[in-house]
């Protein structure tokens, strides 16, 4: 759980990929897997359901009481499971679209373009995580959401209160502020469904309150729900992949250049990325009756954390895995997960990242670091907060707006 961990995790996830199939972590009271068909099987085969009781239980020890943000937490998708949860996914895939991502997608490459241009006015002190890719994120929430101009600084404050509600390893200051502003961020949801009912646009809300799945409309705590788990999964996330990736590129020179060269490498590079340095650190499920993995017995009941980035770097499914290159066959990377709860926002996810890496790359190529990168600990997150960089020279317009 600490950042020292996260900053190179992997010598730790081998040793347990290749000694402990099955660890018995007793300070979780949980099991941990790491091999990929473990972790495949247990996403996409085993008789498994969520739960949140992790996560309650790991707020609860840090001394946190059971807060507005807890109970919106029990509220979301994740832990939903059966029939409930296949309702659910029904209603955000039927809006959340190819078609709606792509109406993003210009969005998203004019908010990364802004944010750029004031990087380069300002000149020196551009550090990643802060100035670039801890905002995009949750903007586009916002415009996805439908949040007008005017909403939008409540909106980004709430939804930073909100990522700090549900991380157990945030300090006491930040846990209470979260608190306090629970009750302002359901207000502001309530807003926006009232005006989605009112004079629908073609945003997320509007889209979840008029679908009908032949199932009738989704209530309102229902939407609550899902626009509080989109806002929880959406946004970290994704600015951890992007720092990750972007750290990843300059350790990787060859493969930067690579990159700088041809921007068409930019699909298969994103998935190496994640497959690389993996965002988040584990999906959870608690067996429905008992079950075996390697010859281990693990009762209903149980906690199994299962690692996406141990798998990631199974050598029994990746070539030589440990090392990056970015023109690497696609392949059954777990990054987004896999079966019933696969990520909801992967190709949005993708779309951000592609124009992050992409734009600052092309814009930048004298790019370099200029400063140790610093990650903070984070329950589910490889969270770095801080990555400055050197962006040098800015290419001609003309240059890095061809693709
Ligand atoms: C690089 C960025 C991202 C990564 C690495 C990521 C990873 C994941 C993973 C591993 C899961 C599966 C969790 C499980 O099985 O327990 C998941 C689920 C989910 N993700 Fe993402 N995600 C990312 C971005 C996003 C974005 C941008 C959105 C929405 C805009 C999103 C929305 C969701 C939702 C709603 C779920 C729950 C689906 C369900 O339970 O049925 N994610 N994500």
């Amino acid at each position: 759980m600490s950042a020292e961990y996260d900053s190179n995790p992997h010598p730790a996830l081998a040793h347990l990929r290749e000694n402990h199939r099955v660890y018995d972590w007793t300070e979780q009271n949980a099991w941990v897997i790491t091999r990929h068909a473990d972790v495949d099987w247990l996403l996409k085969h085993a008789p498994v359901g969520t739960s949140d009781r992790h996560w309650r239980d790991a707020l609860t020890a840090g001394g946190t009481h059971d807060s507005a943000w807890d109970r919106l937490r029990r509220e979301t998708i994740t832990f939903k499971e059966g029939k409930e949860h296949l309702r659910l996914r029904k209603y955000v895939s039927g809006a959340f679209t190819h078609a709606a991502v792509e109406r993003l997608s210009q969005k998203v490459r004019s908010l990364v373009e802004i944010a750029l241009d004031h990087a380069e006015d300002r000149g020196e002190g551009f550090d990643l995580a802060r100035d670039l890719s801890s905002r995009v994120p949750i903007r586009v929430l916002g415009i996805l959401m439908g949040v007008t101009p005017e909403m939008e600084a409540d909106f980004c404050r709430d939804a930073v209160r909100l990522q700090n509600a549900i991380n157990p390893l945030s300090d006491e200051s930040a846990l209470h502020e979260a608190d306090l502003g629970a009750d302002g961020f359901l207000e502001l949801i309530g807003e926006l469904i009232t005006r989605a009912k009112a004079n629908p646009g073609d945003d997320l809300i509007s889209a979840l309150i008029h679908h009908d799945s032949g199932e009738g409309r989704l209530d309102r705590t229902a939407v609550i729900g899902l626009v509080t788990s989109i806002i929880m999964a959406g946004a970290e996330s994704t600015g951890a992949l992007v720092n990750h990736g972007v750290l990843t590129l300059l350790r990787h020179p060859d493969q930067l250049q690579k990159l700088q060269a041809d921007p068409r490498l930019m699909r298969t590079a994103l998935e190496e990325v994640g497959r690389f340095e993996f965002p988040t650190k584990f999906v959870t499920r608690y067996p429905l009756e008992d079950i075996e993995i390697g010859g281990q017995k693990i009762s209903a009941g149980e906690l199994v954390f299962g690692s996406p980035g141990a798998a990631n770097r199974d050598p029994r499914v990746f070539d030589d895995p440990d090392r990056f290159d970015i023109t690497r066959p696609l392949g059954p990377t777990l990054t987004f997960g896999a079966g019933a709860h696969f990520c909801l926002g992967a190709s949005l996810a993708r779309v951000e990242a592609r124009e992050m890496i992409g734009q600052l790359i092309r814009r930048f190529p004298e790019i370099e670091q200029a400063g140790e990168p610093q990650l903070s600990p984070h329950f589910n997150i490889r969270l770095i907060s801080s990555l400055p960089l050197r962006l040098g020279e800015g290419a001609p317009r003309e240059h890095y707006q061809e693709s």
